[in-house]
């Protein structure tokens, strides 16, 4: 049986960019005037596989966020996208909603099919719903109660690091517990620009 009532049903670089070592190893990034901030630009595809709005909401204002930085990121559901013919970037950004502790199925599936190459830089957002006192008994669910019940980033990491990939940033968004469909919890947007400040490659 599950226990839904856990959940009430539940981010410079300056000299680096001259030397012979930056063009050893970093071919694939895009470069842009950087307007004399020495900050490397770079070109993100974002997916995310948002039911109910909330994915869909963190990730349009952290591509509002990056883009401000001079970033250049394309917001993309993963409905109807080619898993394993996706667009050149310096990073990819996976973001997914919570199904019994497990990223959604469509995401599972789209990042088994990913084709990208070993050292690809990702970050990766999960969405859950926030943990209140269960209704019975009125106690908060334990630490291992949450950890069984958000294990969508943990899960995403194990498939995309399982390819080569390396990861350079993740974050944690709740909706409330409520109806589980949102909004998002206040601060949310402070916390994208958190995340935001963790992405770089
Ligand atoms: C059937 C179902 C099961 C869910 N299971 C969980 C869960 O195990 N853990 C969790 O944190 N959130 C769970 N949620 C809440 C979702 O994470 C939340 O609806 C989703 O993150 C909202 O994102 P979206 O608006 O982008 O779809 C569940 C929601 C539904 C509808």
């Amino acid at each position: 049986m599950l226990h839904y009532s856990f959940f009430t049903f539940l981010f410079t670089r300056g000299s680096t960019l001259l030397s012979p070592k930056y063009f050893l190893t970093h071919k694939s990034v895009h470069h842009y005037p950087s307007e004399g901030r020495g900050e490397e630009r770079m070109r993100v595809e974002l997916y995310h596989a948002s039911k109910f709005g909330n994915g869909a909401k963190v990730a349009e204002e952290l591509r509002r966020v990056m883009e401000a930085k001079g970033h250049n990121v394309n917001v993309h559901h993963i409905k109807g996208e080619n898993p394993k013919k996706l667009p050149s970037a310096d990073l990819y950004i996976f973001g997914s909603p919570t199904r019994f502790g497990k990223p959604i199925g469509s995401m599972r599936r789209f990042i088994k099919k990913v084709v990208l190459s070993p050292g690809t830089k990702y970050a990766v957002f999960a969405t859950h719903g926030e943990a209140v006192p269960d209704k019975k008994t009125g106690k908060m669910p334990t630490e291992e109660e949450i950890y069984r019940w958000r294990k969508t980033i943990p899960i995403m990491d194990e498939v995309l690091k399982g390819k080569g990939l390396v990861k350079v940033a993740d974050k944690k968004f709740y909706v409330l517990a409520e109806t589980m469909k949102g909004p998002l919890k206040e601060g949310w947007q402070e916390k994208v620009e958190e995340f935001a400040a963790q992405i770089s490659l």
